[in-house]
């Protein structure tokens, strides 16, 4: 984005030249020939910067800065230069006091204006970021800890909530680390049996011996070993939600009896004579295509069907890019606070890397690289120094040189951008030219113009 600065002097020369060599350099300017001019300009749109000479005839650079500093919050003021002769530094200094980012003793070179405009606006843009970082309640999209702005993702929400209400019974489906305990339990926690228990099983953490036992308990005496009477987990759900997860590893003899559970909402305990009956919301959950395990004779079809009321699938997060600068925030505000550091900013450089890695652990995998950085750093800032991903950080290996990373995506990405850029340049910038250089159609090059936003 092309940041506006605002440019106050009484002299119309030196507003000429400076203003010219500011436009040069990209950032949109206005010009104001007094303090009340610039006053005016400044109570109808924001500026990033303000430029302003001190001595002028109605009201000074000092009166005007003054005048900000009691009217406008601090991160709402634009960045500050006030521009003084040697006799006035006593009020330069005053500014500094007040809040300015800078002053310049005339005369100066245009070259030391361009360099300190440009390192106080790289301050602003630092300054907005952590402010967005640190702003809890900023994102809309964070509906109970499910953080997510695709259109997925929202569809995901919206299924949840509208389920939460109901007794159905719920598949949540996904890869490893997409959050389904996360929406299994967003679903509890908003339904009517929200204070009644939600009971979690792992049915591939139990060996498939001990989880028929587990799952609807047993009698004394019901097997070697069963010394005393067990509740199972359905019995301990009872009025609430089980949350069945990794379901695609349950055996065909488990599924049965899990079956007619769904069915008839009644089982017996190991040994038991007695059937007992229960009222308990399932939640099932698979990392593992079902139909595929359904498909080879691991699963039962009449039990996939009887999960698969109401499905809800979580997309991998390379498949929903958008939601990673969400939850890159989120996660830097969660660990920072765990950790009691201040981060204030990710630099440029390290967002790409998060924002091109595939994910393959998806949302887990980005909460501990995130964590890990936090924990690392020593800096107010993360940079790839901490921040790293798997195959990203060539280190010392000659292997990548030339290449901005051992990661596929982003070395095609870079050289995309690297083609384009010095095509424009070796055709001084005419498109038409560039395009016939690099064998591409001129529609294919604005594509990747807008793509890369190049200008
Ligand atoms: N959309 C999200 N917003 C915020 N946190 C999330 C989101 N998705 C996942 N997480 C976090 O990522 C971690 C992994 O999520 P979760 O345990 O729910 O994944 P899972 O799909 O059950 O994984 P697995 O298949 O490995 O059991 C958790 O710490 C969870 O809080
Ligand atoms: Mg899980």
């Amino acid at each position: 984005m092309t940041s506006s600065i605002l440019l106050v002097d009484d002299e119309a020369k030196i507003r000429r030249a400076l203003g010219a060599a500011l436009r040069d350099e990209g950032y949109e300017v206005a010009e104001a020939a007094s303090g009340l001019e610039a006053r005016q300009l400044l109570g109808c749109q924001p500026f990033d910067m303000l430029v302003v000479d001190n001595r002028m005839p109605d009201m000074t650079g000092l009166d005007l800065i003054r005048e900000l500093s009691a009217s406008v919050a601090e991160v709402d003021r634009p960045q500050i230069l006030m521009m003084t002769a040697y006799a006035t530094v006593d009020s330069a200094i005053e500014a500094m006091k007040l809040g300015a980012f800078d002053y310049l003793q005339k005369p100066f070179d245009v070259d030391e204006l361009l360099v300190v405009v440009r390192r106080a606006l790289e301050h602003q843009r630092l300054r907005t970021q952590h402010r967005y970082l640190l702003s809890e309640q900023r994102d809309a999209f964070d509906q109970y800890g499910i953080v997510g702005r695709s259109a997925r993702m929202q569809e995901v929400i919206r299924m949840a909530e509208l389920v939460a209400e109901s007794r159905s019974t719920v598949l949540i489906s996904g890869e490893t680390g997409t959050g389904k305990e996360l929406v299994a339990r967003a679903i509890h926690d908003r339904s009517g049996q929200r204070d009644m228990p939600l009971i979690k099983v792992n049915c591939a953490a139990i060996p498939d011996t001990l989880l028929e036992s587990e799952l609807f308990g047993h009698r004394r005496g019901a097997f070697t070993g069963a010394t005393t009477n067990k509740k199972g987990r359905f019995e301990l759900a009872n009025g609430g939600t089980i949350f069945l997860d990794e379901i695609g590893t349950m055996s065909l003899g488990l599924q049965a009896k899990l079956l007619r559970v769904l069915q008839e909402r009644e089982f017996e305990p190991l040994g038991a004579e007695r059937t007992l009956r229960v009222d308990v919301r399932v939640i099932a959950a698979t990392n593992r295509d079902l139909k595929r395990l359904m498909a080879d004779g691991a699963f039962a079809e009449d039990l996939y069907y009887r999960l698969n009321v109401i499905p809800i699938e979580i997309p991998p997060l390379r498949e929903r890019r958008e939601d990673i600068p969400v939850l890159v925030d989120h996660f830097v505000r969660k660990h920072a606070k765990r950790a009691g550091k201040r981060i204030e900013a990710i630099d440029q450089e390290a967002r790409l890397m998060l924002q091109t890695y595939d994910w393959p652990g998806n949302v887990r995998e980005l909460e501990n690289t995130i964590e890990r950085a936090v924990v690392l750093t020593t800096d107010t800032t993360l940079t790839t120094h901490t921040v790293s991903v798997p195959g990203a950080d060539p280190g010392s290996s000659s292997s990548w040189d030339g290449l901005p990373s051992a990661n596929l995506r982003r070395n095609v990405e870079w050289a995309e951008q690297e083609t384009i850029r010095r095509a424009l340049e070796v055709s001084g910038g005419v498109k038409k030219a560039a395009a016939e250089l690099i064998g591409i159609s001129q529609r294919a090059l604005s594509h990747y113009l807008s793509k890369h936003r190049i200008e």
